[in-house]
Order: structure tokens, then C-alpha cells, then sequence
């Protein structure tokens, strides 16, 4: 399958038309940015990282029934996946208090949450992603009642999937975002699950392996990711 137009450039990942037009080729660039782009760096071989870490994700959650874009990995950046049409919401789970729901409201770092909990954003990169709920998302037309109820469970589903999944790799789920897309009038799984969109701290030691090594220069943030590729892999 070749590259045929870039069709789409974001902050980690570039999107290419094929020759098959249901199918687009997701490109994992080394670029990374926090804090809505204002801090900017390169991760070393991180798209190379993130697009493996992703492609065991997706294959793990389509042997639990979830349904992705994921259709097979082509190299060692790049995946083919269906093409969708993002929704233009960014969904948050948290399993514990960390980044930016201790900023606003003043939790400790870790700090327990008596049941996961959700967040809607607008994906709109010039308005920094801004949360929204319910309501917004009726008026303003992002998609249906039945599709919010279905994007909701299936999101608390996966996490459901994800928190196992990590825990029998010594590793906590503290958090994750994730984006759905239509097609033939379904709602998929797309973008990506990686230690760029979920924040995965080492049990026992409690070590981030995830973004937020590089968000708060806390070092070795290669080593992290190569770990948590490490681990998907066994
Ligand atoms: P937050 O604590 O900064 O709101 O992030 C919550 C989770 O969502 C964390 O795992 C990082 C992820 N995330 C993204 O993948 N993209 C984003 O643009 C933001 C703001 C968060």
C-alpha cells in the first residue's frame, strides 16, 4: 500500500489517502508538544514506539470486541487504518487524580477517585481543546444522544479492557484519552492509545512511563516508552 496525499498534518501523527479510498495510512511522527503546543521537543524514535505500543493495543481491545480503525501495521511508522470521520470530541478517563484535574481542583497527584470518571472536549487545537458536556454536544451537533451513549460506554469499556490489560504488566492506568470516528453509520475506536495519550504509572515504584516525562522534564522519557513497548511486547 503506497502513500498517495497527506490529507492531514497533527501535533504526532500525519494522515495519507491510498489507492483504496476507505483506507488511510496514519504516519507517527517523533514530535511532541504539552500544554496545547506551547512546549515543544522531539522524543527519539517515539513514532516508531507509538506506532507498535498502538498496534498491540488496538489488536488487544479487537480480541475483547472493541472495534477500531486499526487494520495492519505497514512499517515501522506507519499503520493502515479505515478512514472515519472524526468526531470532534476528545474523551477522558481517569482512574486516578492527575495533570490537569489536580490543577483545577486543587487534588493531590494520585489522589484516589471513588469511581473513573469522564470528560468531553472539543478538539479544536486553536481553542486548547475546551471541556464540554452533555448538553454542548446536543446543541451544537457533534453527534446524537444514542451516539454520546454509546461513545460513554464503550469508552468506561475500554478502560475497563486497558486497566487489566496494564495491571498484568505491572503497570497502572491512571488516565487516557481517546478519539471515536464514524463510517457506514458505526461509531469506531481511532487516533491512537500510546504513552502520548495515557498516563501509565509502574507498580511498585509508582515510575511515569508515559507523556509526562517529557511535559515535566523529568528525563529518560525514551527509556519510558521503549519500557512500555517492552512490556506490550511480552
Ligand atoms: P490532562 O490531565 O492533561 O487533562 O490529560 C488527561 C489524559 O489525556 C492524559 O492521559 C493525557 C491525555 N491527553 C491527550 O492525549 N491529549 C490532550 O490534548 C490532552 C489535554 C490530554
Amino acid at each position: 500500500m503506497k502513500k498517495i496525499e497527506k490529507i492531514y498534518e497533527g501535533k504526532a501523527k500525519i494522515l495519507y489517502t491510498t489507492e483504496d479510498p476507505e483506507l488511510l495510512i496514519q504516519y507517527f511522527k517523533d514530535d511532541a508538544t504539552a500544554f496545547n503546543a506551547q512546549k515543544r521537543g522531539v522524543i527519539s524514535e517515539k513514532g516508531v514506539m507509538n506506532n507498535a505500543i498502538a498496534a498491540k493495543i488496538f489488536e488487544h481491545l479487537k480480541s475483547k470486541g472493541i472495534e477500531s480503525h486499526y487494520m495492519q501495521t505497514l512499517n515501522d511508522r506507519e499503520m493502515l487504518i479505515k478512514r472515519v470521520a472524526i468526531i470532534p470530541l476528545e474523551i477522558i478517563i481517569r482512574n486516578r487524580a492527575a495533570g490537569s484535574m489536580c490543577r483545577s481542583l486543587g487534588l493531590s497527584e494520585g489522589a484516589t477517585l471513588a469511581c473513573p470518571t469522564i470528560e468531553y472536549c472539543y478538539k479544536n487545537d486553536g481553542l486548547g481543546d475546551p471541556p464540554i458536556n452533555e448538553y454542548y454536544i446536543r446543541a451544537l451537533q457533534f453527534a446524537t444522544d444514542r451516539e454520546v451513549e454509546h461513545i460513554t460506554a464503550t469508552a468506561f469499556k475500554i478502560n475497563e479492557l486497558l486497566k487489566k490489560y496494564f495491571l498484568n504488566l505491572k503497570i497502572e492506568l491512571i488516565d487516557f484519552k481517546i478519539e471515536f470516528g464514524r463510517i457506514n453509520n458505526r461509531i469506531i475506536l481511532a487516533d491512537e492509545i500510546s504513552p502520548d495519550t495515557c498516563r501509565l504509572w509502574e507498580i511498585g515504584t509508582g515510575n511515569k512511563l508515559d507523556k509526562d516525562r517529557f511535559r515535566r522534564d523529568l528525563g529518560n522519557v525514551e527509556e519510558a516508552y521503549q519500557e512500555v513497548l517492552r512490556r506490550v511486547s511480552q
